[in-house]
């Protein structure tokens, strides 16, 4: 099958990434990290999460987040919100965007928001309508799909059953994340068409992680059954705080990188999403996991 001529590219290192940070990021940062990706070309950052604080202290700074950013024109912030309470804050701070985010299994929607999967279902109905109503957009997560830290095999029923209740919910795209990045791709692949069976293709988005290194080759599989849109963490930052031992999304330069060499546009700077990764990871004081971004500086250090 053809390759998508266009990719969409997500960045969620700002949420995603720096909600897993056992230490604290300054709010500066983190506003300074969302504009550096907006100026790299990022059609799409992932700001925050209008979570409970209780729950992930990381992101409590959600407000002042969307207060302090440089809203680029024609440039999306969407926010994770797990209920209506997220929602109605969200909305406070001039969130145009949501993201909703259930579980294909029991024990890890019940160790991440505290609900049954058809609990959250329904709080996230109720989150749909509302925040339709009141003109936002909403993009619909489903996690674990590849596997689950807590019951290991995920059947592809189990994931297509909670797509399709998010896609009939209106969320204007679906998101199948290998939460662990435990997935390979003859896995990925056999997700991905069974949830197209109901939710067409253009409506899905890839979020893998790369914790066995597969998340490239998910991706690939993914473009090739039709999806062109993918979640991405500049500098690989990143993991869940109820997913102990998964580590961080697909680096975006990583992906970019691909992306540029099968000949798929982006509207993606290279150079200004290493510089993005390079100011994120000095201030955590940590080298960058992204493969491609230590190549190429390597090579521009020894020239
Ligand atoms: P709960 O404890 O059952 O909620 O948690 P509750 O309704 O009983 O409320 C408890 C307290 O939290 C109350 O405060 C609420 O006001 C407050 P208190 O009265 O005790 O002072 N609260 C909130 N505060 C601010 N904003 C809110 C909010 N809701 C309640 N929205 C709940 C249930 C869903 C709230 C909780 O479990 C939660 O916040 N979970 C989010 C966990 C999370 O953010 N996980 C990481 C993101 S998901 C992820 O990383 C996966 C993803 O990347 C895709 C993938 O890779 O799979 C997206
Ligand atoms: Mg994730």
């Amino acid at each position: 099958m053809a390759l998508p001529k266009k990719v969409k590219m997500v960045e969620v290192g700002p949420r995603d990434g720096l909600q897993n940070e056992a230490q604290n990021v300054p709010t500066a940062i983190k506003i300074e990290l969302i504009d550096r990706l907006t100026d790299a070309g990022l059609p799409v950052v992932e700001a925050t999460a209008f979570v409970s604080p209780k729950w992930v202290p990381q992101m409590a700074d959600n407000a002042a987040v969307m207060a302090g950013i440089r809203r680029k024109p024609g440039v999306d912030y969407p926010v994770l919100v797990p209920n209506r309470q997220g929602l109605d804050a969200a909305i406070a701070a001039g969130c145009n965007e949501v993201v909703v985010f259930a579980a294909a299994t029991e024990s890890f929607s019940r160790r991440n928001t505290n609900c049954s999967v058809d609990e959250g279902l329904a709080r996230f109905s109720e989150v749909c309508a509302e925040a339709i109503a009141r003109g936002l957009r909403v993009r619909g997560d489903v996690s674990v799909c590849l596997g689950c830290p807590y019951e290991g095999e995920v059947k592809p029923a189990q994931v297509t059953r909670v797509a399709r209740a998010l896609y009939a919910m209106g969320c204007y795209e679906i998101t199948v994340c290998d939460t662990i990045g435990t997935g390979t791709p003859g896995q990925a692949r056999a997700v991905i068409e069974d949830v197209a069976k109901y939710v067409p293709v253009e409506k899905l988005a890839g979020h893998f992680h790369d914790t066995y290194g597969q998340a490239l080759a998910n991706m690939l599989v993914a473009l090739e059954c039709g999806v062109a849109s993918f979640d991405s963490s500049v500098a690989g930052l990143g993991g869940c705080p109820y997913a102990k031992g998964a580590t961080g999304n697909v680096a975006s330069e990583d992906v970019l990188y691909m992306l540029d060499g099968l000949g798929i546009e982006t509207g993606v700077d290279m150079a200004k999403l290493m510089a993005a990764g390079d100011f994120i990871c000095a201030a955590l004081g940590r080298p960058t996991l992204s493969r491609v971004a230590r190549a190429i500086s390597a090579k521009t250090k020894a020239a």
